[in-house]
């Protein structure tokens, strides 16, 4: 027996079948609706960057186990993106003196990570990433606060749903700092130690806690910490308060938007000071639905210019499981709207005439490539998702006109190819099944 390719794709890729498709399109649509009712602008790049761009400041897990690296003919190291951040800082570095800031800029790559395909985790997900570029200042906190609450409004979620959880480097460093007394060239570690709090058991974290120079005090407290939630701001010093974005953000009515969680670190290297993540109410989906934060200094790689920079990605794999989840996924649409059928090959001319008609006035049609029987090409057409077809046959044509059948109603009139295209308009108005 012949050995054939196999027809799944790489593992952690998916294939997209139409309605698949569909659905998605309708969930993005909505998406960057809502995003661009802010003023965002969208933009694309290269989905190969140089790999250095990763490697100065991203993520130590991406750099190091999920990257896909390749060598070019003329021996650049060149990688599959595995996030927009590094690409999006990259263009506005190389475009600052042309921009007018804020910028407000979104996308919708498709990213590549190495990882082990799981629930919420495949190897090429598409992250729509939403950043605002050019200011400092705490309302854009504020706005995105508002912004991410619309997103979630527009794809029908209530506030009951999901949770936007906050946090701050700079709160996160200060209470490591102050509250902990962890020395500073500690804190890094320990900030990743957080971030994995609620994905290892205790030993596993306590053990991790000695490795990185912790004493057993330090990791109790840390626990300490992470109950208290909100009430471990009251211990921090003014000096910090007044440097933490999300502390300004608290004092604003956006307070009672967010939930302050000091567990939210996020993997990359890059945040300076808010950062946060949306979590999914129902249990059933825990992982994270989306997330990001401000990045003051990432723009600094590329130029000696400081341009602040705040924004999220939002992957489609996990908002798709939670629309999935809540039951807000929407159907599938069809793809056409009408099938014109000439009952002969002689009227397929006619046929094609009122086909046009039809396209040219906006309405999805096709037409069969060849003559079979009425009965089945208007069952096809209608499992197909058509609403109406057009019967182009020997006796209306004899009279110049056409038939136009609702297949919901049933009901059907004939017309003259003039009146083809507001005829079939009319039905395609009327309530759908
Ligand atoms: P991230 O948290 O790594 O952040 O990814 C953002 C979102 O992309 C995740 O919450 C998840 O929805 C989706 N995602 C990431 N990796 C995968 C995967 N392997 N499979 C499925 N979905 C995935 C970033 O990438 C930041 N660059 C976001 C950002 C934009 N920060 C500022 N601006």
């Amino acid at each position: 027996m012949a050995d054939y390719l196999p027809t799944e794709p790489y593992r952690g890729t998916r294939d997209f079948l139409p309605e698949d498709m569909s659905i998605r399109s309708q969930v993005f649509e909505r998406l960057y609706e809502v995003i661009e009712s802010y003023g965002y602008q969208r933009y694309d790049g290269p989905i190969l960057e140089p790999t250095e761009i990763y490697e100065t400041k991203s993520s130590q897990e991406i750099v190091e186990q999920q990257l896909y690296t390749l060598t070019d003919r003329g021996g650049r190291r060149l990688s599959l993106r595995p996030e927009m951040t590094p690409s999006v800082a990259r263009m506005i570095a190389g475009n600052v003196s042309k921009l007018n800031f804020p910028v407000r800029w979104y996308s919708h790559p498709n990213c590549h990570r190495y990882e082990r395909p799981q629930r919420g985790r495949v190897r090429e997900h598409w992250q729509i990433n939403v950043d605002l570029f050019g200011s400092s200042s705490s309302a854009v906190e504020v706005e995105f606060v508002e912004l991410v609450h619309d997103m979630m409004a527009g794809l029908g979620a209530s506030r009951d749903m999901y949770e936007l959880r906050v946090s701050d480097r700079v709160l996160l460093n200060a209470i490591l700092s102050e509250v902990l007394e962890i020395p500073d060239d500690m804190l890094h570690d320990a900030a990743r130690l957080l971030d994995r709090w609620q994905k290892y058991p205790q030993e596993t974290l306590a053990a991790d806690a000695a490795e990185i120079g912790l004493t057993d005090k330090q990791f109790e407290k840390l626990g300490e910490v992470v109950a208290a939630g909100v009430d471990v701001l009251n211990d921090l010093s003014q000096e910090v308060r007044d440097h933490s974005m999300l502390m300004q953000v608290l004092d604003t009515g956006a307070r009672d938007l967010i939930t302050f969680d000091p567990l939210i670190v996020r993997g990359f290297d890059y945040y300076t000071s808010t950062v946060f993540e949306v979590f999914d109410a129902d249990p059933a989906n825990r992982r994270s639905l989306f997330g990001g934060g401000r990045y003051d200094n990432l723009i600094g790689m590329f130029s000696p210019q400081q341009v602040p920079g705040f924004g999220f990605g939002m992957g489609d794999v996990t908002i798709l499981d939670f629309l999935r989840t809540h039951g807000l996924l929407p159907d599938a649409h069809s793809d056409v709207d009408a099938v014109v059928i000439a009952t002969e090959a002689a009227l397929f001319d006619t046929g094609r005439l009122a086909a046009r008609r039809l396209r040219a006035a906006g309405i999805r049609t096709t037409m069969p490539l060849e003559v079979r029987k009425l009965g089945k090409e208007i069952s096809r057409a209608d499992r197909a998702g058509a609403r109406v077809v057009i019967i182009v046959g020997q006796q209306d044509w004899a009279a110049e006109q056409v038939t136009v059948r609702d297949l919901v109603s049933g009901d059907q009139q004939q017309v003259t190819l003039d009146q083809v295209a507001p005829a079939v308009q009319a039905v395609l108005e009327q309530p759908a099944r």
